[in-house]
């Protein structure tokens, strides 16, 4: 944790990754800059924009600007806002549309958008003539704390979500987070859940912060930059010691095993958003861990707490529409989400706030009791 900057400069993280390493840069009205830094990074380069139709509305005019303004031409291509967008036909659209802009190797993709865009286009980016580069300008708080960052890009199949992709990193990532003032409050609460989980899994300092100025960050103080850039940077140094997570960075699972399951039995709906989800999973990951013991049930109850405050869902019955699926097909949805051997499911648990780890010892009978108690809990 570092003391937040002054507002109105920008902060620079950089993800380590030898010849692959990029700079996140964070800060308010950075797409004013994105003709400058594009000019910087590829001189004389083309760009195509992918964005959905929400951002296109609000965003691609001033960040066609931007570009038109330092000389470089730009096409642009949208998708349907939404998740279904990350599909074989619209990514075939997208790869269809590059190459009708003439987009080749020394050129550049840019993804003006949430995850949904992000994941999209860098996939998109990452075949089109075998590989072009790409920049980020993520446009939710989820995207510019999480998925922008790391170089996983992924559309969906009928098998399951983000089963068709790549590790591919982008060449920068912008993070104008006065993008975020026209996001919906359920949309940027969602994110947040994100920023939490940094706290919890590795920073007890960052959370303690949080619970003091999460209302700044919501309103668009000069938190909000902070936030972010605390967020980047713990992903950042987990991405540099394990870019194809076969370790440390199954640490950023937290709170996802039991979050993805509520969010597949919700159908990947309206009805409970990823972030949603993510801080019931983490609520659940917490009272999972104080009931083996690991993790004392007032810091449990601190986190809870935290997350009901800012008004995400922390108890199964918080989430509108009622009607689970039974026990069963919640372990069955659990197991799909995480390798089960001999009964044994990997877990991220914690041992205090800011302190998870993987755990490869968690017997499923185990969270079958405890799921089933919240499931039938009254709240
Ligand atoms: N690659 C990764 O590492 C990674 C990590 C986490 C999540 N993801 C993926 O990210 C996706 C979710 O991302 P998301 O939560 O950003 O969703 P999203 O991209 O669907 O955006 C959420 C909604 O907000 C709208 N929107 C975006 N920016 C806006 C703005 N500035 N103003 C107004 N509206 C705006 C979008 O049109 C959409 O309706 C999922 O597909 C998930 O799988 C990927
Ligand atoms: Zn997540």
């Amino acid at each position: 944790m570092t003391a937040p900057l002054r507002a109105g400069e920008p902060i620079v993280v950089n993800v380590a990754l030898g010849d692959r390493a990029y700079d996140i840069v964070i800060g308010r009205d950075l797409v004013a800059t994105l003709g400058d830094r594009v000019a910087k990074l590829r001189p004389g380069c083309k760009v195509a924009i992918v964005t959905d139709e929400n951002v296109a509305r609000r965003h691609l005019t001033t960040a066609e600007a931007a570009l038109k303004a330092s000389g470089i031409a730009v096409s642009s291509v949208n998708v349907p806002a939404g998740e279904s967008s990350k599909s074989f036909r619209h990514f075939e659209r997208v790869c269809d549309a590059l190459l009708a802009a003439r987009i080749e190797r020394g050129d550049l993709v840019i993804a003006l958008g949430g995850g949904v865009v992000g994941d999209l286009a860098g996939f998109a980016a990452s075949v089109v003539r075998r590989g072009v580069d790409y920049v980020q300008v993520p446009t939710t708080l989820l995207a510019q704390v999480d998925s922008s960052v790391g170089g996983k890009t992924a559309i969906n199949s009928t098998h399951g979500k983000n089963l068709i992709g790549a590790f591919y990193q982008p060449m920068l990532v912008l993070a104008d987070t006065a993008l975020l003032d026209t996001l919906p409050e359920r949309e940027f609460r969602a994110g947040y859940a994100e920023v939490v989980k940094y706290g919890l899994l590795g920073d007890a300092a960052f959370f303690d912060w949080l619970e003091v100025n999460w209302r700044d960050l919501f309103s668009g103080g000069p938190s909000r930059e902070h936030a972010i850039a605390v967020s980047c940077r713990a992903k950042a140094a987990i991405v540099a010691r394990d870019e194809r997570e076969t370790g440390d960075r199954m640490l950023l699972n937290l709170g996802h095993t039991f979050g993805h399951a509520f969010e597949a039995a919700a159908g990947f709906s309206d009805r409970l958003l990823h972030g949603e989800a993510i801080g019931l999973g983490m609520s659940l990951a917490f009272e999972f861990s104080a009931r083996r013991g690991l993790v004392s049930q007032a810091d449990a109850d601190r986190v809870v707490s935290h997350l009901a405050a800012v008004g995400l869902p922390t108890h199964v019955r918080a989430v509108p529409g009622g009607n689970w699926p039974g026990i069963d097909a919640m372990m069955d949805l659990i197991s799909q989400d995480k390798k089960v051997k001999r009964g044994q499911l990997t877990f991220i648990l914690v041992r205090g706030i800011g302190e998870a780890f993987v755990s490869r010892d968690v017997e499923a009978d185990e969270v079958r009791t405890f799921l089933a108690e919240k499931l039938s809990a009254r709240r």
